[in-house]
């Protein structure tokens, strides 16, 4: 049977999104204040799910607290109090959507989480925004 578990986290970040290619109009017509080329900030609330079967030695699908670590060092570190666009690698070239920043914060903990595990993450920009990856 399988049994998800359930961690919370949370960043502050800012970001403009814009379209290199495109003009200052069609960016704005796109993005609108979003597209704000002096940046704007969000915080960031993330929640990440994995599921698996429960390890009968430990009675633990997965040590919470070893995901709680993993999320503080690879997300919370990496893009807490950041520019999006101008203090990450990730989002040199990568328009820092929410959608964006959700299939990048999937990539890395799928990384390092085993393949047993299935893996979704959901990015809320604001309280009733968000964005979910993975199943
Ligand atoms: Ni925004």
């Amino acid at each position: 049977m399988k049994v998800s578990i359930f961690r919370r986290a949370h960043f502050n970040a800012a970001h403009r999104l814009h379209n290199p290619d495109w003009t200052d109009e069609k960016n704005m017509e796109v993005f609108g204040v979003c597209s704000n080329p002096n940046y704007h900030g969000h915080n960031y609330e993330l929640e990440v799910k994995v599921s698996g079967e429960i390890d009968p030695e430990t009675g633990m699908v997965l040590n919470l607290a070893w995901l709680a670590d993993l999320i503080k060092r690879e997300v919370e570190h990496r893009f807490d109090h950041k520019n999006l666009n101008v203090d990450t690698v990730e989002f040199k070239n990568l328009n820092p959507t929410a959608e964006n920043i959700c299939v990048v914060i999937w990539q890395i903990l799928r990384e390092h989480l085993p393949q047993k595990f299935d893996l979704l993450v959901r990015l809320y920009e604001t309280p009733r925004n968000f964005v979910e990856v993975g199943h």
